[in-house]
Formats: structure tokens, sequence, C-alpha cells
């Protein structure tokens, strides 16, 4: 097939062309640096399948370019397919594809490393040390032994996260509208999401965006969380309301902040912006806390990760040029 690829980086085309010759080259991909929104879709000109990332726009604007152009099937690099008009794609027949699972253990290992360099202050202290100052004062942190961990979302990167916290001696426990056999089995305690807030030291967000989980963590939910407790969210941005983070924040309900995903990111996030003023007043204000450590939806970024991406991607591609169906369909079955 023609596929062009969006957003696309140099580690994309590396992986995505070792993904295809590995495949016996079946697929001709075309490189975009363009994120894809209705404004670029009509780059695909030509192509039969796109290639999208999490950024870009998927909106039914862009599905009518792609329908109109003969696109068949959006092959998504990402688990997370929030940002696709599911009703537009069903309507226009184009086929959605994704990338359920990929080496979970990527995202759970930088979760934890996210806390862990939150609570030991390890960023502060980088810059510290380099800077000659090798005083401890502002750097005191906590035994994670003991310490209760309160896991929203026990799916694939939940549980990888819940083996990782009980290694380290915690107590791990688990919010989810449907409770894994596997974490009841390894004793994650199961509980509402209020009394889960209430009772745990750190709090990371591990459940898809949807429309019941946009804004979970709000004004209500953070007052009811420990004060001063950890929250982190590699999930997705919106299932924080970053304003209600800052007024936690300033308040000192939140004590510390880990983000590697961010509400606004898709006008931030994959660029580099180092030479141009900072448009978004909100993201600037929490680059001022020295509590918060935000990394740049990296989570994923790991050589195990991006091969299985690209692996799974032109698996979905030749599988739907060969068959006429994707190995990892979205389902849209349900909708109107
Ligand atoms: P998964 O589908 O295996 O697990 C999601 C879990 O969340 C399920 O057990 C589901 O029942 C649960 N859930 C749904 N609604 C919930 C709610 N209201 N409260 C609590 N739990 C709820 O998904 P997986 O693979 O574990 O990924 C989780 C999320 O991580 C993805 O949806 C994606 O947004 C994000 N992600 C972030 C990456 C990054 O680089 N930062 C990379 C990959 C995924």
């Amino acid at each position: 097939m023609q596929v062009v690829v969006f957003s696309a980086k140099p580690y994309d085309r590396q992986f995505l062309d070792a993904a295809n010759t590995a495949g016996g080259g079946k697929h001709q991909l075309t490189y975009l640096e363009a994120r894809l929104s209705p404004e670029t879709a009509t780059l695909a000109q030509g192509a039969d399948a796109v290639c999208a990332f999490v950024n870009d726009v998927c909106d039914a604007a862009t599905l009518e370019t792609f329908a109109e152009l003969g696109i068949q099937i959006l092959a998504l690099r990402s688990a997370g397919f929030n940002h696709v008009d599911l009703v537009a794609a069903r309507r226009l027949r184009i086929t959605v594809a994704r990338v359920p699972s990929y080496s979970p253990e990527s995202v759970a290992e930088h979760t934890v490393a996210l806390m862990l360099a939150l609570n030991r202050r390890i960023y502060r202290a980088y810059n510290r040390v380099r800077e000659g100052n090798f005083a401890l004062d502002g750097l005191l942190g906590f035994d994670m032994r003991g310490r209760s961990v309160g896991i929203i979302g026990t799916g694939r990167i939940g549980l990888a996260v819940a083996r990782i916290m009980l290694g380290f001696g915690c107590k791990v426990l688990a919010h989810d509208p449907f409770p894994a056999k596997e974490g009841m089995a390894i004793g994650l305690e199961y509980l509402g999401i209020d009394e889960l807030l209430a009772r745990s030291d750190i709090v990371t967000l591990h459940c898809p965006l949807t429309p019941g989980t946009r804004h979970l963590i709000d004004d209500a939910a953070i007052a009811r969380m420990r004060r001063g407790a950890m929250l982190i969210n590699t999930s997705r941005g919106a299932i924080v309301d970053t304003r209600a983070a800052i007024a936690g924040l300033k308040s000192g309900a939140i004590g510390l902040l880990g983000l590697d995903v961010y509400e606004e990111e898709a006008d931030l996030f994959f660029e580099d912006l180092s030479g141009q003023v900072l448009q978004d007043d909100v993201f600037a204000r929490l680059l001022t806390f020295p509590n918060v450590l935000i990394t740049a939806h990296q989570a994923f970024f790991t050589t195990e990760a991006l091969t299985a991406i690209a692996e799974t991607t032109i698996g979905n591609i030749t599988a739907f040029a060969e068959g006429g169906r994707a190995v990892h369909e979205v389902s849209t079955e349900k909708l109107a």
C-alpha cells in the first residue's frame, strides 16, 4: 500500500522502515513532518493508508477529506484513540487500527522514574551539584517502602506499575470499574475512587481518556486527596484539570506533581520550541513550581516500544491490504 505517515520524526522513519523491510517491504512509506489536521489532510493524496500519532487531529473534517481521497485505513501508532472521531470513521467506512499494547513497561517504568525523581528531587540535585552547591536543604524525600500508592486504571500499564510498586514494598491500592483478576491475585486492594484518593500518598493515573474520565482529577478530587500527596499523570493530559492542579499546588494540597502529558500538549510537545516565546500561560505557570516535574510525552519512548509500535502498525496495514481487516481494529460497532 501507499502509506503517508504524518508527524514523522527521524525515529519513526527508522523503526517503520525496519519493520516494513522485515515484513518483505510490501508498502511504500512517505514521511511528512506536518501534523495531521483538516488543513494538512490533503497531503495524503495518492495514498491508500494514513499513519497518525497522538496529537494528530483525526476529526470529522479530516476524515471526510480522507474519504474523498480514497484513504481506506487510518493506522494509529498509539494505543489511545481518543483523538479520532470514530462515528465519522464508521460513516465514511474508514477502518481505524491501533497498537493496543506495546511494552506497557515502557510507560510504567517512566511513571516510576517520575515518582522517584520527584520524591528525591533528582532534577534539583542535578542542577545544584553542577553549580557546586552540595547542600541538602530542600531535597528531603521519603522512603517508598510502606507508602500507599493508588493506581487509577489497572489495565496493562497500571498493572505493570503495580508490580514495580509491590517490589518497592509499597501498599498498592487500586480503582477500576473492571478490577483485573491479576490485580486481585497480586494483592491489590480495590476501592472506590474517593477512598483511594483519601488513603494514597501517591496517586498515579492509568485509565484512558473518555468523556467519563475527562477532568477526573478536578478541584473536588484534589480536595479528597491526602494533603501534600504526589500526583502522577502519564496517561492523557485532560484526565487532570490543569487549573485545579495549579490551585492544588498553590494551596499545598498537591505536594508533588509529575506529568508526562498535558491537556493542551498538542501545540507544544514533540517539537523544539526553545527559540520561541511560550504562549501557553497555564503551562508556563506549571513550570514555575519547584515541586513539578514535566516530561514531554516520552513515557513510551524506548527501543522496545518503538519496535513493537512499528511492527504492529505495519502488521495492521499488511493484514488490511491482504484480507480487508486490520489485526487491531478499533471497534465502531456500538457507535451510532
Ligand atoms: P488498558 O486498556 O489496558 O487499561 C485501561 C484501564 O483503565 C482498564 O482496566 C479500564 O477498565 C480502566 N478504566 C476505564 N475507565 C476508568 C475509570 N473511570 N477509572 C478507573 N479506571 C478506568 O490501557 P493501557 O495500555 O494500560 O493504557 C492506559 C492509558 O495510558 C492509555 O489509554 C493511554 O491514554 C495512556 N498511554 C500513555 C502513553 C505515554 O507515552 N504517556 C503511552 C501509552 C499509553
